[in-house]
């Protein structure tokens, strides 16, 4: 019988490659468009498909930056860690180009807001904006950052306690969010997204 597995053994992948195999298999990811704030004051804002919801007492949710290729953090963990807050804003299909122009890296100093073409809305008990684009946007007070591994590709899984929650009208029903019309984008591997509204694959390339 042919053998129907391909077993890799993980610590003999890059982390290029094992990032491959990751995002391809652990797929779709809803995507999390973090707003952070430097304490220089810079506003950031960056995607993150390695995002998920915790607990729900307290309400809970974390994402991933991982380290940079050269080794550094991303602004959107050094701003959470040295502020505290961050915003979790959800997008849909109409949002997913202005939200893959916010994933250029840009120097610090520089705004993702800018590049992206969103408008920002004044949170109520954190300082970092919601996008107002956004159907459902989560204030969040962070919890902690669990560090694993360190050098490029590291995870650091940034927790937070989602404090309050903005939801658009036209997703209500009764009061609480219809799981059908609320339709977000999902990151698939490579250049793969699935939008959940149409139920159908579209590709985004990464800006330079
Ligand atoms: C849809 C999408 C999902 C992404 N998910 C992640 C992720 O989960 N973790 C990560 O480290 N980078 C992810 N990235 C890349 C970051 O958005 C990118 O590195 C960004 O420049 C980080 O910005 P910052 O340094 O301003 O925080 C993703 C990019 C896109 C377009």
């Amino acid at each position: 019988v042919p053998e129907r597995f391909e077993t890799v053994e993980m610590a003999n992948l890059d982390w290029k490659a094992a990032y491959n195999l990751l995002v391809s298999a652990i797929a779709p990811r809803p995507i999390a468009f973090v707003s952070t704030l430097g304490t220089s004051g810079v506003a950031n804002l960056a995607p993150f498909s390695f995002f998920v919801a915790g607990g729900s007492n307290p309400p809970s949710l974390a994402y991933s930056p991982v380290l940079n290729g050269d080794g550094s953090e991303k602004d959107s963990l050094r701003n959470a860690r040295e502020t505290g807050e961050f915003v979790v804003n959800v997008v849909h299909r109409e949002m997913a180009e202005g939200m893959n122009r916010a994933s250029a890296s840009l120097p610090s100093h520089l705004s993702e807001w800018d590049v992206s073409g969103f408008t920002t809305l004044p949170s109520s008990q954190v300082r970092p904006a919601r996008v107002a684009e956004s159907l459902v946007q989560f204030e969040c007070r962070l919890f902690q950052v669990v560090e694993h591994g360190a050098g490029p590709g590291a995870a650091r899984y940034v927790i937070g306690e989602v404090l309050v929650a903005h939801v658009a009208h036209e997703l209500l029903r009764d009061g609480v969010i219809d799981g059908t019309v609320i339709r977000p984008i999902a990151r698939m591997g490579g250049p793969n997204y699935v939008d959940t509204g149409a139920m159908e694959l579209f590709q985004l390339q990464r800006p330079k």
